[in-house]
């Protein structure tokens, strides 16, 4: 908790996902302590009302919105082509937006919803930010923090049906998507090295917040049944805003691995790391049009 306190005045600061739950409390703890923030949502009017209610709790009154769909690639796209124009530096990349679905749907780019949404957008605008986020760590510690979830041991990936057109389940495209952020962020490390780039992934464990009121049937029963079980949004951010923020991050060995409760628990036996190679190689296949 010592480390909390740290002042973030300088850093540029990314949570997509920023106006709701988890992502906003932890925006509202990085703009307390200094930080710009930069929000990206898809909602301008909930991403307004986001940054209002920040600058007005934080007197911070540096917070930025921009707007994009996670759901759409060419959407992402353009919005880090914005942030890249606007910044020359990026500290710190919360890839946190996500959604569980009740029923199987395509975009209009011919991706599974959930896919694109939780893992080939913030695949892809990691990408993209590399630069940034590489000019910022020449002068300190740049930091990529993936939002995962326990979910991930739900089920091993099938390469061979990725947008799972051969039978749907909720929890399975939900747990996979989670899985994918997991590994990306292994494989993220694995490929910036020992550098002064440091990814992690977290769990932040079953945390009240409107997202199981959005995810269909399943995610409402499921939540409704958890409810009594649930940590509140503070609680819920905390590993988060630990891995996105503490100075001490880094040497608790958060190069590439799973956090839950500011520790590393066991991942899933089928999180490996064949498999975290070869997601970021079919993701980068699959991103390629968009980059
Ligand atoms: N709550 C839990 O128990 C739990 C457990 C494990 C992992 N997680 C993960 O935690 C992360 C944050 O979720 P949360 O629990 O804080 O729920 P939340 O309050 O619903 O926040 C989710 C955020 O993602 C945004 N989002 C969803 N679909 C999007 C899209 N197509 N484009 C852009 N943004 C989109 C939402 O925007 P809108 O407000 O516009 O919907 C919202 O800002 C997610 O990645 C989730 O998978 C949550």
């Amino acid at each position: 908790m010592v480390h909390e306190k740290k002042d973030l005045t300088g850093k540029v600061m990314v949570v997509t996902g920023g106006n709701s739950g988890i992502g906003f409390e932890a925006a509202r703890d990085f703009a307390r302590r200094g930080a710009r923030i930069v929000l990206i949502c898809r909602s301008e009017a909930r991403g307004k009302a986001a940054l209002a209610k920040i600058e007005a709790e934080t007197a911070n009154d540096q917070g930025l919105l921009y707007v994009a769909d996670f759901s759409s690639l060419a959407s992402v796209s353009a919005v880090a082509d914005k942030l890249l124009a606007d910044f020359l530096k990026i500290d710190v990349l919360c890839n946190n937006a996500g959604a569980a679905n009740g029923k199987r749907t395509e975009t209009p780019e011919g991706f599974e919803t959930t896919l694109v949404t939780n893992h080939l957008s913030g695949f892809l605008l990691t990408k993209k930010l590399m630069p940034a986020l590489e000019r910022a760590a020449e002068s300190g510690l740049a930091r990529i923090v993936f939002t995962s979830s326990y979910g991930h041991t739900n089920s091993a990936l099938d390469f061979d049906d990725l947008g799972l057109q051969n039978g749907y389940k909720t929890l399975v495209a939900y747990g996979r998507s989670k899985l994918m952020n997991l590994l990306t962020a292994r494989e993220l490390q694995r490929r910036v090295g020992a550098s002064n780039i440091v990814t992690s992934a977290f769990h932040p464990g079953a945390v009240r917040t409107p997202i199981w009121s959005k995810g269909g049937f399943v995610g409402r029963t499921l939540g409704l049944v958890l409810y009594p079980f649930m940590v509140s949004i503070k609680k819920g951010a905390d590993t988060f805003i630990w891995l996105a923020s503490s100075e001490d991050a880094a040497s608790v060995g958060a190069n590439g691995n799973y956090f839950y409760e500011r520790r590393q628990p066991r991942v899933a036996k089928h999180a490996t790391d064949a498999d975290a190679e070869r997601l970021w190689n079919v993701s980068e296949e699959l991103v390629a049009p968009y980059l």
